[in-house]
């Protein structure tokens, strides 16, 4: 297992950074890892109860501060009121890291507009509206900050079976390299993590539906194996934090060489038949079911 402490201790005291989908997944792995490392963390979801119980958990476990605000990111006022609360609640946030995202794997015949739209409203608008939010309070305060977004390898070389998620992301790839240059006389840093396989039970329920075990799906990978979360936050904290800030506009990707070894995370899916697709959906289906239930925004 990677070792999850090769920063030093406090490396990331008094910086106050927000995790969009920080109550789950990767981004709540993220929100641990900064936290111990000293920040102040805000995470946001749609989910109130799972956020909180996040945000307690986390504080618990290390010692540090993590707060939950329940927002819907494809509101774009929702999120103009959560970072106003946030600058509200102790001032400028120093970090973003845009993580939250919706996805599920389809065949693109079968989409239907609602459906592209319920992916890019997350991923394409809301990440936009988030980091929107908070560039111009950082440009009119004159304060440097710094945003991560958490992208996937298919900005490289195309999504199949996941079309809505790819145009997004490499929407958001468009937009770290952009406003690297536009914001970077602001003292405002973009980069961006492009992840291989992490499980998590969020992406495993829609991109890997029945799978029988999480850990098993490292096969194809020229490393054998699916990353390890600390290797995830180890990255996450090393572009937060501050001595390499020359570095930005950049997409780092954390895959084993997956992306390089392969042609698309999905491309083998068009093996599967129609029948596969009904069960497919059905899966799906099921897991999205079980989050809106708890949905309280
Ligand atoms: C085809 C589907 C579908 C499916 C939903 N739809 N699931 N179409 N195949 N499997 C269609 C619906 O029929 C509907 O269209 C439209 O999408 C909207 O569906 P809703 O259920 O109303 O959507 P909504 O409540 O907005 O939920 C959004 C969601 C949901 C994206 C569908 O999954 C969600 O909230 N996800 C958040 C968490 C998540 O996805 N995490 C995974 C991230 S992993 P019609 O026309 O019928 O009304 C990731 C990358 C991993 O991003 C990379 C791994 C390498
Ligand atoms: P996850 O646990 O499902 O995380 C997604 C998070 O986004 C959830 O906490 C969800 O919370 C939040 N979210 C979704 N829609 C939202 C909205 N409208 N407003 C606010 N929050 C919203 O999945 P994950 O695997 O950790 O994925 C995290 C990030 O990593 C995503 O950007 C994903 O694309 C990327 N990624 C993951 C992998 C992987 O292997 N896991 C690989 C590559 C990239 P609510 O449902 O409560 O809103």
């Amino acid at each position: 297992m990677a070792d999850a402490t090769m920063f030093r201790d406090g490396v990331l005291a008094g910086k106050r950074i927000l995790i969009t989908g920080g109550g789950t997944g990767l981004g709540k792995e993220m929100a641990e890892g900064y936290a111990r490392l000293g920040a102040t963390v805000y995470i946001c979801g749609r989910r109130k109860g799972i956020l909180e119980e996040t945000a307690a958990g986390l504080s618990a476990k290390t010692g540090g501060t993590v707060k939950a605000i329940a927002c819907d990111i494809r509101v774009a006022q929702a999120v103009e009121d959560m970072v106003a609360a946030i600058w509200a609640d102790g001032g400028a946030l120093d970090g973003l890291v845009n993580n939250a995202a919706g996805n599920f794997i389809s065949r693109t015949k079968d989409l239907s507009p609602r459906a592209f739209d319920a992916i890019a409203s997350i991923v394409f608008h809301g990440s936009f509206y988030v980091t929107l939010a908070c560039g111009k309070r950082w440009i009119a305060e004159k304060k440097k900050a710094s945003v991560i977004s958490i992208l996937t390898t298919w900005v490289w070389n195309g999504g199949p079976f996941t079309v809505p998620s790819a145009m997004s992301k490499t929407g958001l790839f468009a937009m770290t390299q952009s406003l690297a240059v536009e914001w970077g006389p602001h003292g405002i840093r973009l980069n961006a993590i492009a992840p291989g396989p992490f499980p998590t039970e969020g992406a495993w329920a829609r991109l890997s539906p029945g799978a029988a075990n999480r850990g098993e799906s490292g096969s194809g990978n020229p490393m054998g194996r699916v990353g390890e979360m600390p290797e995830l936050v180890n990255l996450a904290v090393f572009m937060m934090a501050d001595g390499c800030e020359y570095m930005t506009g950049q997409c780092i990707a954390i895959d084993g060489a997956a992306h390089q070894a392969g042609t698309g995370t999905f491309s083998r899916l068009a093996a599967l038949t129609d029948e596969d697709w009904v069960k497919v959906r059905e899966q799906v289906t099921s897991a999205n079911e079980k989050d809106k239930a708890q949905r309280s925004v």
